[in-house]
């Protein structure tokens, strides 16, 4: 019987312009550089001038992707966006997106899970593809986390930026066994809406005109953060059989380099196969998974055929983990 998979056939993303130090932030907050990169790994971030969308951030880097991937407008049939700082409550950005890139076919629609959207976003458009009920995705995470910041609350003000990545996800037949060939080779999706409390924006929802901002008990994010994704990953390598050292390269959700390193430190995996980008890109939620797989694939770290390990965490709690062969 023929097998399908989904293969990342492209991968592009986008920053605004504007950088951000930590320096610029210690003129108005109580803080230094020297507390954001030791407790977080952050020396910089990018924040999107005032008349910036997230559709617009979300467009340029699908652009990257599709020339990428070498396909146009019309081989697309199906677009998520996954954000929590959508252009407006309701349509979703996914079909801004969708008509500002000439798509005329297909589905679209935006995915919201916070920090971990890309995952369940990149998880559910596998799920369409492999069923045969798409030919060729967009899948993107696309932030504007900027305008969520309380930029007097010097615990949170620090951690985030805005940027946008996206990826080409194309169903192709595979031969394969498992753990060979190209594509998505596994993936797991969690929630526990039990943590509500740790992490959310508060003031309600953008429909009530009174949205407010983000409120983390940081503590208590960064224990859940490294339980959790050490477990999702090893419901991944379980799923293919593969061993943690059969792994070329983790690209992490970039929320904190120390998040990061105790979760490679406990898949015994060594920091030279994680790539780390927030450092310059800070947490951009949503978006810093595919940010972040973009960055290697440009600069010559992830080659064709490497085993890579996405994985996030976010608010919600929500989490998740993808494997997948470039
Ligand atoms: N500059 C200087 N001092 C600060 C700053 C700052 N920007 N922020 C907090 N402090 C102070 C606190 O007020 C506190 O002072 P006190 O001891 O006088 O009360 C002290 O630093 C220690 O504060 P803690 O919150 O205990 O510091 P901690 O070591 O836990 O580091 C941090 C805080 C970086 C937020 C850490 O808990 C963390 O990384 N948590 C994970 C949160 C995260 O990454 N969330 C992202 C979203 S979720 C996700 O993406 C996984």
């Amino acid at each position: 019987m023929t097998a399908f998979r989904s293969v990342i056939i492209g991968t592009g993303s986008a920053l605004p312009e504007r950088v951000v130090t930590n320096a610029d932030l210690s003129v108005k907050l109580e803080t230094s550089d020297a507390w954001i990169r030791e407790r977080s790994g952050i020396s910089e971030r990018r924040i999107a001038a005032a008349d910036v969308k997230t559709s617009d951030l979300a467009v340029a880097a699908c652009l990257e992707a599709m020339a990428a991937a070498g396909v146009g407008p019309d081989a697309i049939d199906l677009v998520i966006v996954a954000t929590a700082t959508p252009d407006d409550t309701f349509p979703a950005t996914a079909t801004t997106v969708q008509h500002r890139l000439g798509i005329r076919q297909g589905a679209a629609f935006d995915v919201a899970a916070v920090c971990s959207g890309f995952v369940y976003a990149l998880t559910v458009a596998d799920s369409l593809l492999v069923c045969g009920r798409f030919q060729r995705a967009l899948v993107i995470g696309a932030e504007l986390f900027s305008r969520l910041l309380d930029w007097d609350d010097r615990a949170t003000a620090v951690l985030f930026g805005d940027g946008a990545g996206a990826v080409v996800l194309e169903r192709q037949e595979s031969s394969a066994e498992t753990g060979g060939g190209r594509g998505i080779l596994a993936a797991r999706l969690h929630a526990d809406g039990a943590h509500h409390d740790l992490l959310y924006v508060d003031g309600g929802p953008g429909s009530t005109g009174t949205v407010g901002k983000l409120r983390m008990k940081g503590r208590e994010v960064f224990r859940h953060a490294v339980q959790n994704l050490a477990s999702v990953v090893d419901e991944v390598l379980d799923d293919t059989g593969l061993e943690a050292t059969a792994i070329d390269w983790i690209v992490p959700h970039q929320a904190n380099a120390r998040i990061i390193e105790a979760t490679a430190r406990k898949l015994g995996v060594p920091m030279s196969k994680v790539v780390l980008t927030v450092g310059e890109h800070a947490n951009t939620s949503a978006a810093s998974v595919p940010l972040a797989l973009d960055t290697a694939i440009r600069d010559g770290r992830i080659r064709p055929g490497d085993l890579c390990l996405l994985e996030a965490m976010g608010g919600g709690f929500t989490w998740g983990a993808v494997l997948v062969r470039l």
